[in-house]
């Protein structure tokens, strides 16, 4: 049986960021379910937002909570911008390099919603890819791939280590201390930008195990993104590029948005996005991003990636438009946690990034505050942990395994029928009917012969739904058609 000190669940930047906090004399073990890059850190391109120096923090702060409807937690929010000068400072001296000019001065962007230019970016529009890169080197602890977590040891308010499967072996994993740093729930969307590795299995542990999740009706959907691949991940179109002036038009190049809201392009990410998806319905006409307006060569070098990527689909940036929908991007709610990443009633457990609940996002997050929040509360976690006195902690026995009903023959199935639903009637507009028929439905698949792995699936489904009907009127990315 293998014994740690830390125990990091998830090799995103919130899990590489907090392992690279911690010294080497410490044992510690990072795990991740695939290879290191499948996970979303990896996949994200806008950037990373940093307050600019301390005179920044109120207007990052105000900015922040005006695009989370006013629902945040303002000491988290503090916390988060007042930190970010140090966090930043600490990764670039460490030499992670970001976008600079011919003068060698870092650029600076701006995203929906942000009121001045304090969004820094890495390889044009590959900012997570140039940062996970980056850590993964940095990192000086194990990192161990083909882990999957299916369940957490607890007993009596502590959390003593998981029960894994490792290179499809089961395998118990003991450790001190125990921060999940597993990511959202993206794999529960029909439609999402998420890596494939991210389904909500961790969130589905907690919900079992009366650990509370919060905030689960504001799942964020990303308004420009491109549908029309048969791969579970869809295309991201970073906000980014509405930032540097992109338009969102129809089949007749008309800028619709400014039917929903004064600010166009550049609304908050809830109200693009519905305004994508209600004119779509509504007009039966295709939304496009529209970048004609940009300078080929300077396009080429700001988005590369992009024009890349949609080169190989036979999109010819940024002379050609792309039609664009929303989808599933990013839980704003998940496990409830403090500004230390400690998990009420549970000793030896904490969370970090996007699976947790710190309070910054209220209910919309604003553009690129997630890379800048899973490595702030990385930091606050690992220095929590490293200012705890060493226990002798007695281990209890766990019997009980889960390792060979992971999977059932029908629940490729169900989790179709469930992605579906969640993509339908949980998705960007709501209805209580609606709802209701996606609690019945998920209700029903429980009762089923499921195997774990959809049964945590359908809990954490269980917990969005839940939180969804609870509140009856709409609220940021929670929006309710009466
Ligand atoms: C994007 O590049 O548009 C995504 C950034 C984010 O999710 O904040």
């Amino acid at each position: 049986m293998q014994k740690y000190d830390i125990l990091i669940i998830g090799a995103g930047i919130a899990g590489l960021y907090s392992a690279m906090q911690i010294p080497k004399d410490k044992k510690v073990l990072v795990v991740c379910k695939d290879i290191p890059w499948e996970c979303n850190t990896f996949y994200a391109q806008g950037g990373m937002v940093t307050a600019l120096d301390e005179d920044d923090v109120p207007l990052h702060v105000s900015d922040t909570i005006s695009a989370g409807a006013f629902h945040n937690d303002k000491e988290a929010v503090e916390i988060m911008s007042r930190t970010s000068i140090e966090t930043t400072k600490d990764i670039i001296d460490r030499g992670m390099e970001f976008d600079k000019d011919s003068d060698g001065n870092i650029l600076y962007t701006k995203e929906a919603a942000h009121s001045v230019e304090r969004i820094i970016h890495a390889g044009g529009d590959a900012t997570g890819r140039y940062m996970h890169y980056f850590m993964m080197v940095e990192n000086t602890h194990q990192l161990q791939k083909n882990t999957l977590v299916y369940d957490l040891l607890i007993e009596n308010g502590r959390c003593y280590g998981v029960k894994a499967s490792v290179n499809y072996k089961p395998t118990t994993i003991l450790a001190d201390h125990i921060i999940i740093a597993s990511g959202g729930v993206g794999s529960l969307y029909e439609y999402n930008t998420n890596s494939r590795t991210v389904s909500a299995d961790i969130h589905g542990i907690c919900v079992e195990k009366g650990i509370a999740l919060k905030d689960m009706e504001f799942m964020q959907f990303h308004p420009t993104v491109f549908v029309d691949t048969p791969y579970a991940r869809k295309l991201l179109l970073t906000e980014a590029l509405r930032g540097e002036g992109a338009w969102v038009v129809d089949d007749d190049g008309k800028r619709f948005l400014f039917d929903y809201d004064d600010r166009g392009e550049l609304a908050s990410r809830d109200i693009v996005a519905r305004g994508i998806f209600d004119y779509k319905q509504k007009t039966g006409k295709q939304a496009y991003l529209d970048f004609s307006m940009f300078e080929a060569d300077w396009f080429e070098q700001r988005f590369p990636n992009i024009t890349r990527t949609f080169g190989t689909l036979g999109y010819q940036l940024p002379r050609d438009r792309v039609p664009i929908s929303p989808a599933f991007h990013y839980a704003n709610g998940g496990i409830a946690c403090d500004t230390n990443g400690c998990i009420d009633g549970m000793d030896g457990l904490y969370v970090i990034g996007e699976a947790s609940r710190t309070g910054v996002h209220g209910a919309n997050r604003l553009a690129s505050n997630s890379l800048l929040e899973a490595v702030v509360f990385a930091k606050r976690v690992a220095d929590y942990i490293l200012n705890q006195k060493d226990e002798n902690i007695q281990t209890p026995k766990f019997e009980k395994d889960y390792a060979n009903i992971l999977h059932q023959k029908s629940d490729k199935i169900y989790k179709q029928q469930l992605r579906r639903v969640m993509w339908e009637d949980i998705g960007i507009i709501r209805t209580t009917k609606g709802l209701h028929e996606a609690k019945n439905l998920i209700y029903d698949m429980k009762n089923r012969n499921i195997g774990r792995l959809l049964e945590l699936r359908l809990n954490t489904a269980s917990a969005i739904v839940d939180s969804a009907l609870a509140r009856k009127e709409s609220l940021g990315s929670h929006y309710m058609e009466h």
